[in-house]
């Protein structure tokens, strides 16, 4: 039999076809190449973009403690009971980054709220609370100016909600229930709670029995339950630490190993029934009240704990 002869051309065509192949991988290689240090660039840039945004949000939260020097510490502490609670409550750390960053600069609107009427001991008229109360809408508006990122976008209702309650009558949007975003809801329990703790140059802490009182009988009104109930979950030890952060005494070692066995809830059933307590217990309540009752040297320490 005849053997077929290759058609003249056809070896050709292969040849042409497999430096085709090799030049397309080639280009492939160097596309992925080329698009991997794009990809880290990219990462490197947007690190960069949130450190910048970090350090803006940082130093406005400085400008507004410095403009108000009786609520200084305040958002710091703030955010850091925001972080203890939504940790306890399970919230992703993504989501427990942005609720830090809607605290630390909650009171942002305080900067267009005159200075003599922030500092003014003692009794506000009607329409100096107003103006005070003005603040949370200011903030709303000086954020809203922001162009945040998309994971960030809700940080200016997060930070404007503080003042809200659950039962609508709160402001500056008088939302209700679950309209109120969760990060102002929790920043609701640990603005109150701050503030009620906190010493002004004309009154002293509020007595922590009454504070826990408040916070209890003020669950399903102003606060969402399950906030107050994981915020009554902490142990006492991450209470105080906050309590006393930026006290240039520090709490003893052995008495934070103390804190740490019990929780805010054990520490109120014990104060409401303090007449008739164990030894054991009657210790920490004399510890804890040890540190509420001490004065604080504040040593203006940074934002992040
Ligand atoms: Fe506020």
């Amino acid at each position: 039999m005849q053997r077929k002869k290759p058609r003249p051309g056809i070896e050709k065509k292969v040849q042409d076809l497999e430096n085709e192949i090799k030049r397309l991988k080639k280009q492939n290689q160097a596309t992925r190449a080329n698009l991997k240090t794009a990809q880290a660039k990219l990462q490197k840039s947007s690190d960069r973009l949130r450190k910048t945004m970090g350090g803006i949000i940082q130093a406005m939260s400085l400008t507004i403690e410095k403009r108000d020097p009786y609520t200084a510490g305040h958002q710091r502490r703030v955010t850091k009971l925001c972080r203890a609670i939504a940790t306890t409550m399970g919230f992703s750390w993504e989501r427990i980054q942005g609720f830090r960053m809607a605290a630390v600069i909650h009171d942002l609107g305080k900067i267009q709220v005159p200075a003599a009427i922030l500092s003014k001991p003692g009794r506000l008229t009607d329409e100096e609370y107003e103006i005070i109360q003005s603040h949370a809408r200011h903030t709303l508006n000086i954020l809203n100016k922001i162009r945040f990122d998309r994971e960030k976008r809700e940080i200016p209702m997060m930070a404007a909600t503080h003042h809200e309650r659950i039962d609508g009558k709160g402001y500056p949007l008088e939302l209700s229930g679950d309209e109120i975003p969760e990060a102002g809801r929790i920043m609701a329990v640990g603005d109150v709670f701050d503030a009620i703790t906190s010493r002004r140059h004309y009154r002293d802490r509020m007595d922590f029995l009454k504070v826990l009182n408040i916070m209890d009988g003020d669950s399903g009104d102003h606060f969402q339950p399950e906030f107050v109930d994981a915020f009554k979950r902490l142990p006492l030890a991450r209470i105080v630490s906050i309590l006393e952060s930026g006290n240039l005494d520090p709490v003893s070692a052995e008495d934070m190993e103390l804190f740490g066995q019990y929780t805010l809830q054990a520490l109120h059933d014990l104060l409401k029934n303090r007449e008739n307590l164990a030894e054991e217990d009657a210790h920490l309540v004399e510890r804890f009240e040890h540190y509420y009752a001490r004065g604080i040297t504040d040593d203006h320490a940074g934002i992040d704990d």
